[in-house]
Parts: structure tokens; sequence; C-alpha cells
């Protein structure tokens, strides 16, 4: 099996960029270790601080949040980051010719019951009149997820699994842990276009606007309704989780807009979670969108701006855009 740089190399990525995705892939590999130890390496429960989002931090949450930083300031190539656990970006080196925007461990709530977690990110360019060494602000972050130069995925369960596109197709790596490195295990990925499973947290019903309570009510019909089929749903609570399965076989994922307290309707971050798994799906044959427009168009205007998902199979998530657009 092949390893992961020769195959970035063979796709025409350039060595920089190659440097830096395994810079990131070190870090994964350090939480992949602490995820495994669990209770052993005394790294499960909460800590007593919330980040920016008003969500109380794991242990976990802080410790990737600090390997990631940590490697990817130190390694040359990064001229700052933003992350889900970070209020403001951190500037890197001068020299660095890329951003990074991290989600460090996606699926906190998963952590303490021994179910899957996963790190996301997203790479974008230094803007063209920053190169130049002019400091980097936030604003330099607020690009469209058009612009990603690549964007992955690490999914720590019961094996480690790379998802990653550079712009050429998506493709799977795993972690090979008795020598530690990544290997090509699935090269073309492809998203079916059509499927019969699902993924919402059905708990929020109350919550959702009009068009995706009928678009799910109808789903929930099964064969003798409008669609005519019977439809699975599953729910992992780690958005990683769900991606990957679409991307294995199918499906559509949602996070909708919530309707109960007008100050917070979304829960998914479009800079660390919806911009790179978008790139993903996108890379992959699928669709991402927020009900209202395709997700990697949005122009963002905030560090940690949230945004209503839904993303996978081509053909069911424009169903679900026909009951957004009646
Ligand atoms: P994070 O753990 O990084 O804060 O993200 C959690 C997200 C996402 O992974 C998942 O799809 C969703 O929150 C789960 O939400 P519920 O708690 O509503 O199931
Ligand atoms: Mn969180
Ligand atoms: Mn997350
Ligand atoms: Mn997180």
């Amino acid at each position: 099996m092949r390893r992961l740089a020769p195959v970035l190399r063979e796709d025409g990525v350039e060595l920089d960029l190659i440097s830096l995705i395994r810079t990131i892939l070190a870090a994964c590999k350090d939480i992949s270790f602490r995820v495994g130890q669990a209770d052993l390496a005394g790294v499960l429960g909460s800590t007593l601080d919330e980040n920016i989002q008003g969500e109380t931090q794991k242990k976990l949450d802080v410790l990737s949040n600090q390997l990631l930083k940590d490697m990817l300031l130190e390694s040359g190539f990064v001229r700052a980051i933003a992350s889900e656990e970070e209020d403001f970006i951190v500037e890197g080196v001068h020299g660095g010719r890329f951003l990074v925007a991290f989600d460090p461990l996606d699926g906190s709530s998963n952590i303490d019951v021994n179910s899957l977690t996963g790190t996301i990110f997203s790479i974008l360019p230094v803007p063209d009149e920053k190169l130049a060494g002019d400091a980097i602000t936030e604003s330099d972050f607020l690009q469209p997820g058009r612009n990603q130069v690549a964007s992955g995925y690490v999914m720590y369960g019961p094996s480690t699994i790379l998802a990653l596109t550079t712009g050429k197709g998506v493709k799977f790596y795993t972690l090979d842990k008795t020598h530690g490195s990544f290997l090509l295990t699935q090269e073309r990925i492809e998203v079916p276009e059509e499927t019969q499973e699902f993924a919402i947290n059905a708990s929020n019903q109350h919550k959702w606007q009009i068009p995706m309570q009928r678009y799910i009510r109808d789903i929930l019909d099964g064969k003798g309704g409008i669609r005519g089929k019977n439809f699975n749903m599953r729910w992992v609570a780690c958005m990683v989780g769900d991606v990957y399965r679409i991307l294995c076989r199918g499906g559509l994922f949602t996070y909708p807009a919530h309707t109960d307290d007008l100050s917070k309707p979304n829960k998914l971050r479009l800079l660390y979670e919806a911009n790179p798994m978008g790139l993903l799906i996108e890379q992959a044959g699928g669709l991402v969108s927020t009900g209202e427009q395709n997700i990697l168009d949005i122009q963002p205007t905030e560090l940690h701006q949230r945004v209503p998902v839904i993303l996978g199979s081509k053909q069911e998530v424009k169903i679900c855009l026909d009951y957004h657009n009646q």
C-alpha cells in the first residue's frame, strides 16, 4: 500500500502543502493515541472553561487544540491558525503561505462514551497582498470555501482514517499503527447520487422550520407516502462519523436552522466544519447547501460564523432543497 506523500506528489500537490498536511497528521496521530488511552491517560471529562461558542470544553478538546496549534505554528508553513477552541486567530511565522482553520476534536459529546470523534481541517491560501509581510487579521480567514487548497478530517474510530481532498477527488488513508504511516486504502470516493438513508438529530424536531418539518415528515411516511420508499436513519453525534458514512455509502446529513432561539439559530461552524466537509462532499460528487445557497459560495463575515448544513447524495439533497424553494 502506498504512503501519503508520494500519492500527493503524483497528484501535483506542491511540497510546502504536502509538508503542512503531514504536520497536521503528526498532531492527529498523537491525538489518536491519546483518545485511545482515554482513562489510562487521564484525558476524559470536562475542564471548567467555556469556548467562545458557549460550550464547556472537554479535556480532549483543549489537549487536541494545543497539539495542533503548537505543531502548526512551529512548522514554518503556517501564517496563522483559527480554531473552534480559540477565541481569536493566532499568528505563526512570516514566511508561511497558508492559513489553517480547524475543529481539533469533533464529536466532543462522544469522548466519554468511547464513541467516534475526529479532527477537521481546512487549508486556505494567505491572500496575495499579505504575502509580503503585513500582519494577518481575522478578515484574511473570511474566504469562501471554494478558496480552500485542501481540506479533510481524521476520524478516531476502530481504525484511524484520513479523508483528504486537494481538489482532485477524495481519497481515504488508514493509519497503520504498527509503523505510524497513513496508507492509501481507497482511491476514488464517490457519493452515490440516490439514497434511502438520512441523518438528523430528531430530538430537535419541534425547533425545525416548516420546509424541514415537511421534508422529514414525507420521508417518515415511507413506502406508502409521497416518497414511495422506506428510509433508514443514523445519527452519530459526530459530523466526522456521519460524513464518513455518507462518503462510504451515500445519505443525507443535515443540521438545520432552529427556531427556538433566534440569537443562535445554527449549530455547525462555517470555517472549520461546513466548508472543509463541503469541499470533501463536493469533490466526491455530492451536494452541500444551507437550504438557500451552496455552502462553498458563502462569503464569511465572522470567524466563528454558524450556518445550517444540508449535505450528501446529490438527488436527495436536491429533493430536500425543493421543499425549501417551494
Ligand atoms: P463539536 O463536538 O466539535 O462541538 O461538534 C459537534 C457537532 C457535530 O459534530 C455533530 O454533528 C453535532 O454537533 C452533534 O450535535 P447534537 O449534540 O445535537 O447531536
Ligand atoms: Mn465543540
Ligand atoms: Mn465539530
Ligand atoms: Mn470540536
